[in-house]
């Protein structure tokens, strides 16, 4: 059967309703038959290839894995298509908060009626595997996935990967949502039929609904939420944000796809990483990888600026202002393709003498 509970923490309430509050202890909280009744019961509802969701998704094969989710290609009984399936993770499944967000996202996605948006299929509940959101099934790969195979984007490809998640977000902040968690792991990359570049952004379940507290009535006041080594200042602080904290990240992202390495480094401990985030200690793009064109260092220092106000104040001025600088002039084209030569080269040489490339490698693939 499949319905639609109120929201998540509607659906933990009816869950411990059940007699589940049992396992409130947590992981660590083994029963008298020395057993952990938590881990068992995720083991239980963990999902398999040939499960079927809500009588209608047969679950097919994992396709990707977030912080607190499993997204699987399924097959929908009831028209034969092809979907992808979001499932939050068992083991996160009696979490109240992960469930509110699970359920705004679908909220927002439900919305969202843009080519540059992951398009819902359909959402619901599951007795055995709590919410589910069915989205089109797209082919191709995350830009995180993309930057770890091929280190860096050309500024072309940037202009097209840019020009999407610009639009994207541009139709986000005009519905009053700012999505605070943008990075590579949430850009998926499509090559149309022409073999043109597209990108859609997925992944909304830590946005933020209009100006205050969103309606689920969860404060977050002093919680962390987003990615520390992606966070804007104000969003590390837990200060109240706007879209400018999507303008802080699209910046990251922008340097992340031409640098090749994250502006922070999001392997250092969390106290450096914040520290790094709250005082805005950023590199010079030029500085690491010299293809980059000095204009994108200003644009970059103006879009990370320690101050909201300082920033582009909207990510479409924000957008207008990277497409001039990654406009293919004469000198700028040269320019890129020497240097493109030069990583090259320098990428072969380390291959063959088994060092590690100029480049800071990227260490934090797989992370949500
Ligand atoms: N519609 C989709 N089609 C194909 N793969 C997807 C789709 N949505 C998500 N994925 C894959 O699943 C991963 C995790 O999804 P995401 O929504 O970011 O989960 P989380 O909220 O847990 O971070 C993505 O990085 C991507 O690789
Ligand atoms: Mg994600």
């Amino acid at each position: 059967m499949w319905g639609w509970p109120r929201n998540g923490r509607g659906v933990a309430r009816a869950w411990e309703r059940k007699g589940r509050s049992r396992i409130r202890g947590g992981t660590k909280c083994a029963n008298s038959n020395g057993t952990n009744p938590r881990r068992n019961d995720a083991m239980e509802r963990s999902p398999h290839a040939g499960n079927v969701i809500a009588s209608r998704f047969a679950l097919e094969r994992e396709v990707g894995r977030g912080g607190t989710s499993v997204v699987w290609a399924a097959s929908d009984l009831t028209t034969g298509k092809h979907v992808a399936l979001k499932l939050v993770a068992p083991q996160e499944a009696h979490d109240p908060v992960v469930n509110d967000r699970f359920a705004r996202e679908c909220e927002v996605l439900l919305r969202c009626q843009i080519r540059q948006v992951v398009r819902a299929e359909a959402t619901g509940y599951d007795q055995t595997h709590g919410f589910f959101l069915a989205m089109e099934l797209l082919e191709g790969e995350t830009l995180e996935q993309r930057l770890a195979r091929v280190g860096v984007l050309s500024a072309a490809e940037l202009r097209c990967v840019a020009k999407d998640v610009a639009k994207a977000l541009s139709y986000l902040h005009g519905l009053g949502i700012t999505h605070r968690d943008l990075k590579p792991a949430n850009i998926f990359l499509v090559q149309d039929g022409c073999g043109e570049l597209s990108a859609k952004l997925l992944d909304f379940g830590t946005v933020k609904l209009g100006e205050n507290a969103d309606r689920y009535g969860r404060t977050e006041a002093g919680a962390l939420v987003g990615t520390p080594s992606r966070m804007s200042p104000e969003q590390a602080r837990s200060l109240p944000i706007d879209h400018r904290t999507d303008v802080w990240a699209f910046a990251m992202v922008a340097f992340e796809a031409l640098v090749g390495s994250q502006a922070i480094d999001g392997t250092m401990p969390l106290g450096q990483v914040v520290l790094a985030v709250c005082f805005a200690r950023l590199p010079v793009p030029s500085q690491l990888n010299a293809a980059v064109d000095h204009r994108f260092d200003a644009w970059f220092a103006r879009s990370t600026a320690l101050a909201p106000q300082d920033r582009f104040d909207s990510v479409a001025a924000q957008w207008m202002a990277l497409s001039t600088v990654l406009e293919p002039s004469a000198s700028s084209a040269h320019r890129l393709g020497r240097a493109a030569r030069r990583v090259r080269t320098v990428l072969i040489d380390a291959t063959n003498t088994m060092t590690l490339p100029p480049l800071a490698p990227r260490r934090n693939v797989g992370t949500t």
